[in-house]
């Protein structure tokens, strides 16, 4: 598109109805702030520019939105007085000029690119303004688009409406294309002389038809315009996300048994072939490559599982796992910050941290790594084809050579060479009769005490 485009997302709600300490648009969906969903749709609508407007206090939202995105900018709207005054708190951004400005809001994460471009072409047909509609099963509350042969006329916020108006059932989503010719001229021209007393962003549509604009209405699905107001609205609107998220990988060629026990993030990313059990949790920064089979009730963060990888059930993998192919991570294994070569097996009860395991190694039930002496990490390497007994404790800093044994029930706190074996416990002593002597004595104990 040779068109440039300014996204504004309005953010600067309080949320009073969330009851949190936290601003409204920081609230997470797929582990992701909602204003971080709506600020990825207006980069892949081709935004050039994005300009925030935030509410006071609004530290955490610069925070979010300069990780986001660098060139985005945020504006203080210091006193809510309405959208239409929200937007002009980016009057900055607004006269360093764009052919389309998008307005969009914080807290409707489901929005689409799709819708985004839709608007874009309206506007680049010559309306100078469009408003993207819906159709309600409920519209109490929203304002009612009010059209006339193809026209947008009017929007009426449903305190201002009257009978007749409140029947339409033809929604404002709330977000807004405006032309970058005329956007600052009909911003100004609004005013506060209504029902609640505030500066309307809708009233630019009477506004632009009284001066001859073009001013047209875009349909869009309801689920992408809903608005996040409460706890239960997020717990909502993450559910259709997850969902959405969950389908488009069944297309792509995974193989989910109970989809909707699988939980997402917005930037997991699982290839074709691979095979998901019910109820495995995908954490932030999670990558699975094809082949890889993950078994029930397994939990990740910042891991990328390898090719054909075979994990769980009940694994947990931690930021910084890296498995190669083939790999193996069984029941009630703990993996954080490591690096584990092809064909590596960690099948049962064991805690790898801070370290790198060789191809082919195996390591035992019940290892773990000790990598933490109460103020620093230190790191574990374990060499390829190296055997760890199991109920070994491998105290870091230590290396364990290529090839190398490690007696179960070891404690290792020296280096063990290659294709050596490493014992790090009591030698075994038998005693002959002594059990039997044992029990005589216990009996008689026992005894004694049942006579009293
Ligand atoms: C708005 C629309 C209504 C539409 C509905 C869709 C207006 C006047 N009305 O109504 O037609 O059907 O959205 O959900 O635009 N905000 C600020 N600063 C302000 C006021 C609002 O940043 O001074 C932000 C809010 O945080 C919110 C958004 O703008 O994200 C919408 O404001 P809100 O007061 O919720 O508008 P509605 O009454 O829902
Ligand atoms: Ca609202």
């Amino acid at each position: 598109m040779t068109r440039t485009c300014l996204s504004l997302i309005l953010a600067a709600g309080e949320g009073t109805r969330m009851r949190s300490s936290l601003p409204k648009v920081l609230h997470e969906v797929a582990n992701i702030p909602m204003l971080s969903h709506v600020m990825r749709v207006c980069t892949a609508a081709e935004s050039d520019k994005i300009a925030v407007v935030a509410g006071k206090g609004s530290e955490l939202v610069i925070d979010v939105v300069q990780k986001e995105n660098a060139s985005a900018s945020v504006h203080v709207q210091t006193e809510r007085l309405g959208t239409a005054h929200a937007v002009l708190a980016a009057r900055e951004a607004i006269e360093q000029g764009a052919d389309d400005i998008l307005v969009l809001f914080g807290d409707t994460p489901l929005l689409t690119p799709e819708t985004l471009s839709n608007m874009r072409n309206v506007l680049a047909e010559g309306a100078a303004v469009v408003v993207v509609g819906f159709y309600a099963k409920d519209p109490t509350g929203y304002g009612r688009l009010l059209e006339k042969d193809d026209k947008l006329l009017a929007i009426r916020e449903h305190a201002e409406a009257t009978e007749e108006e409140r029947a339409v059932d033809f929604c404002n989503g709330g977000i807004m294309g405006l032309s970058g010719q005329h956007a600052l001229a009909l911003l100004d021209a609004v005013d506060n002389k209504n029902a609640k007393g505030e500066y309307y962003l809708t009233d630019v549509v009477e506004i632009a038809n009284a001066q001859g604009l073009s001013v047209k209405a875009l349909e869009a699905p309801e689920a992408e315009l809903i608005g996040v107001n409460t706890r239960n609205g997020l717990a909502e609107v993450e559910a259709l996300w997850q969902n959405t998220a969950r389908q488009k990988l069944m297309a792509s060629g995974v193989t989910m048994q109970a989809p909707e026990t699988v939980f997402l993030s917005a930037d997991t990313i699982i290839e074709p072939d691979v095979e998901l059990e019910p109820n495995i949790v995908f954490g932030p920064k999670v990558v699975v490559k094809s082949g890889a089979k993950i078994k029930a009730f397994s939990h990740f963060e910042g891991a990328v599982i390898g090719e054909n990888a075979d994990i769980g059930p009940f694994a947990r993998l931690r930021p910084g796992t890296d498995l190669s192919a083939g790999t193996k991570v069984g029941n009630f294994v703990e993996v954080k910050n490591a690096i584990v070569h092809e064909g590596a097996k960690i099948n049962h009860l064991t805690y790898v941290g801070d370290a790198e395991i060789g191809s082919k190694a195996n390591i035992g039930a019940g290892t773990i790594t000790c990598n933490y002496d109460g103020m620093n990490k230190h790191k574990t390497t374990i060499g390829a084809g190296a055997f760890i007994g199991s109920n070994s404790s491998l105290v870091a800093p230590v290396t364990i050579g290529d090839g190398a044994y490690i007696a179960s029930g070891s404690v290792i706190t020296e280096d063990v060479p290659s294709d050596a074996l490493g014992i790090g416990r009591g030698r075994q002593a038998n005693k002959a009769g002594m059990g039997e002597e044992i029990r005589v004595r216990n009996a008689a104990l026992k005894a004694e005490r049942s006579a009293k």
